[in-house]
């Protein structure tokens, strides 16, 4: 089968969807791979190392024009029309973004969202949500140590003492657990939040402790429990109650990093203004959920309102970091990571034998499937 590599052009991308590694399988299996040239330079994969693992380097129009094309991001719509219809293409298509399914449809192509995949054991090798946020979360807390105007551990010297840094992380799935690890690594003081009861332990193991919002009803608590691991938003009584709570610590907080999102629907407000309000100066909140969450004053921030896409903002005297793409800013590993993610996802529609075949008994096949036919196959 040809399979073809287009560059990433959407702003601050820097990632690719195969390196170097990924190709050479890729030809052993017996498929033509082209990658257009220059595709891998954000991440530092030169076109001769693609080309030394088997790879051609080509223009956009013949990587795209493959019979399955590998992307990170959905392709735009100047890119689209450069698809064979009824090629396949894979990538973190935007499983909920209904009118971009509809245009992928409409291309006539096969395409399968991996931010689909079910979290179950059998999906963790091709699950592009989990590798791509435990790198978020380890850069999370590297920009926030890099923005905070003093030391992360404690210190003792000749000049005397310095206290170790408070980070207060709230959603504590894959991201926030890996910015738990990476925060105590550098020698911070841990506080962590999350709706789900079963993370409670994962944070305590990580050396963290965990912020525990009783539940008062039985509607809190079974809102807790989610749906296929995922967070359900909860009651409005259990939220007010974690605000109150969120603005005590982050009064307390140097760094505060938030990662709480759900499916389909906007992020949750955690952070409010008058928390921002309250928080030190200097203090410094790294929103992950930047440009998810509700609409504030004509924008949509993320876990705080005042928070800006893809910005650095200072309100109130703290540093809100909006960074909307952090694997991008790990991007060689990102890359690897999620283009192995690919390869195994490649090895349950294409046969030994080279040829496509979409089984939609398997259930992963059958949750990343978005569009076929002309038509979008995943209700948003
Ligand atoms: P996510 O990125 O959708 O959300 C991040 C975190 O925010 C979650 O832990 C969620 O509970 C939390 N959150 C939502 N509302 C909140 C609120 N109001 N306050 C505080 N926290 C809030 O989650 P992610 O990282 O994608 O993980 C989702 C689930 O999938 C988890 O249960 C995780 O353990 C599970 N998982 C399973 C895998 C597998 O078995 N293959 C692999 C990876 C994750």
């Amino acid at each position: 089968m040809h399979i073809g590599v287009p560059a990433e052009t959407r702003p601050y991308e820097t990632r690719v969807a195969a390196t170097p590694e990924t190709v050479k399988k890729y030809v052993s299996q017996g498929h033509k791979v082209t990658i257009q040239s220059g595709a891998g330079t954000g991440a530092s994969f030169t076109d001769e190392a693609f080309a030394a693992a088997g790879a051609e380097l080509v223009d956009a129009q013949t990587a795209f024009g493959a019979d399955l094309v590998l992307k990170v991001q959905s392709p735009t719509d100047s890119e689209l029309p450069m698809l064979k219809r009824g090629a396949t293409l894979i990538g973190m298509l935007d499983p909920f973004n209904s009118e971009n399914a509809l245009k992928l449809a409409t291309a006539g192509v096969t395409a399968f969202a991996l931010e689909a995949a079910p979290r179950t054991t059998r999906a963790q090798s091709l699950d592009v949500l989990s590798s791509q946020a435990n790198i978020a979360g380890y850069k999370a807390v590297l920009l926030g140590a890099t923005l905070y105007p003093r030391f992360m551990p404690m210190l003792m010297t000749a000049a005397g003492t310095v206290k170790a840094a408070r980070v207060l992380i709230l959603g504590a799935g894959v991201a926030g657990l890996q910015a738990i690890a990476t925060a105590k690594r550098l020698g911070a003081v841990i506080e962590a939040s999350d709706v789900r009861p079963a993370v409670k332990e994962q944070i305590e193991s990580l050396g963290a402790k965990f912020l525990d919002v009783p539940y008062g009803t039985d509607e809190e608590r079974d809102a807790a429990q989610g749906v296929g691991g995922y967070a359900r938003p909860m009651p409005a009584s259990w939220l007010t109650r974690q605000g109150a709570l969120v603005h005590e610590r982050a009064k307390q907080a140097d760094i505060v990093i938030s990662t709480a999102l759900i499916p389909g629907r906007p992020a949750p407000t955690l952070i409010s203004v008058e928390t921002v309000q309250a928080m030190k100066p200097g203090s410094v909140l790294i929103d992950l959920a930047a440009g998810r969450g509700p609409e504030y004053e004509g924008q949509r921030g993320g876990n705080c309102p005042l928070t800006e896409a893809d910005k650095v903002v200072t309100k109130f005297g703290v540093q809100i970091v909006g960074y909307t793409n952090l694997a991008s800013m790990v991007p060689s590993d990102a890359s690897s990571l999620y283009a192995r993610n690919l390869l195994d996802f490649l090895k349950l529609i294409v046969t030994k034998e080279g040829a496509l075949n979409i089984d939609l008994a398997d259930d992963i096949v059958a949750a990343t499937l978005l569009a076929r036919d002309g038509a979008v196959t995943r209700k948003a």
